[in-house]
C-alpha cells in the first residue's frame, strides 16, 4: 500500500500514520521526523533546515526530494508505506510522480484530513502540555506564532496539492473532526472501498 497523508498541522497525520504502519505493515516516511533528527544531529541538511523550521517555513524541495528519493530505495519499502508531510508543494508532488514512475510504484491513496483552524490550534496547544507533562522537550515550531506561520504556508503552499490529486483521481476526503478512533475507521473504509485493502483487513482489529 502506497499512501500519502495531507493536511495543515495538527491535523493528525503522524497520529494517523501510526495506526496504518501498525495495521498494514507498512513504513512511516514523516519528512518532519527525518528533518527533526537532522537538526538534532546538526548534519549539513538539519543546519540548513533548522531556521527555517523554526519560522514555520517550508525547507527547500529539492532538499526534501532528496530525502525522500532516498529513502524510497531502501529495502524496507517493499509492503508499502505512508507518506506523512511530503508532499507539501506542487514541485514536490511532480517530483514524487517522476520518482515513482521511474521506479515502477503506483500511488494508491492520497488522504486529505480536514480539520477545522480553532482544532488545530487546541490540538497542538494539548500536545504541547502533554509532552511538558512527561518531560520531553517540546517542539520549537509548536508557540502560536510559528503555528500561526506553520498554517499559513499550508494554505499557500500545500493546499493546492487537494486540487492537484482530486485531478488525478487520488484524492479521498475524510472528516478530521472526528475521534482518532472514528477518523482511522473512516479512513480504512475508503480504503477498502477503493480497492486498496482486502475489506476483512480494513476491518477494526
Ligand atoms: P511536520 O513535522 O510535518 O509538522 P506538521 O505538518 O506541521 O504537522 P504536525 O506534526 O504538527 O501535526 P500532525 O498532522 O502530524 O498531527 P498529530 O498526529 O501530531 O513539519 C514540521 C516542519 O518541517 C514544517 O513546518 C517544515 O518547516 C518542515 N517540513 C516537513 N516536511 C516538509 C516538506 N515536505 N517540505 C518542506 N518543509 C517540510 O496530532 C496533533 C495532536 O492532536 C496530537 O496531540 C494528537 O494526539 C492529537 N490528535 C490527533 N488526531 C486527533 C483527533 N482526531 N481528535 C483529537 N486529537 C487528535
Amino acid at each position: 500500500m502506497r499512501l500519502i497523508l495531507l493536511g495543515p498541522p495538527g491535523a493528525g497525520k503522524g497520529t494517523q500514520a501510526q495506526r496504518l504502519v501498525h495495521k498494514y505493515n507498512i513504513v512511516q516516511l514523516s519528512t518532519g521526523e527525518m528533518l527533526r533528527a537532522a537538526v538534532a544531529a546538526e548534519t549539513p541538511i538539519g543546519l540548513q533546515a533548522k531556521d527555517i523550521m523554526a519560522s514555520g517555513a517550508l525547507v527547500p524541495d529539492e532538499v526534501v526530494v532528496s530525502i525522500i528519493s532516498d529513502r524510497l530505495d531502501q529495502p524496507d519499502m517493499k509492503n508499502g508505506f505512508v507518506l506523512d508531510g511530503f508532499p507539501r508543494t506542487v514541485p514536490q508532488a511532480a517530483a514524487l510522480d517522476d520518482l515513482l514512475r521511474k521506479k515502477h510504484i503506483k500511488l494508491d491513496a492520497v488522504v486529505e484530513l480536514r480539520v477545522n483552524e480553532s482544532a488545530l490550534l487546541s490540538r497542538v496547544e494539548t500536545r504541547v502540555a502533554e509532552m511538558r507533562a512527561r518531560g520531553e522537550e517540546v517542539r520549537i515550531d509548536d508557540t502560536p506564532e510559528v503555528l500561526s506561520k506553520r498554517l499559513a504556508s499550508y494554505r499557500s503552499m500545500t493546499e493546492p496539492l487537494i486540487h492537484y490529486y482530486s485531478e488525478r483521481r487520488k484524492l479521498l476526503t475524510v472528516d478530521g473532526m472526528m475521534t482518532i478512533e472514528h477518523v482511522t475507521r473512516e479512513i480504512n473504509r475508503l480504503l477498502s472501498a477503493i480497492g486498496a485493502v482486502e475489506p476483512k483487513a480494513a476491518a477494526p482489529a
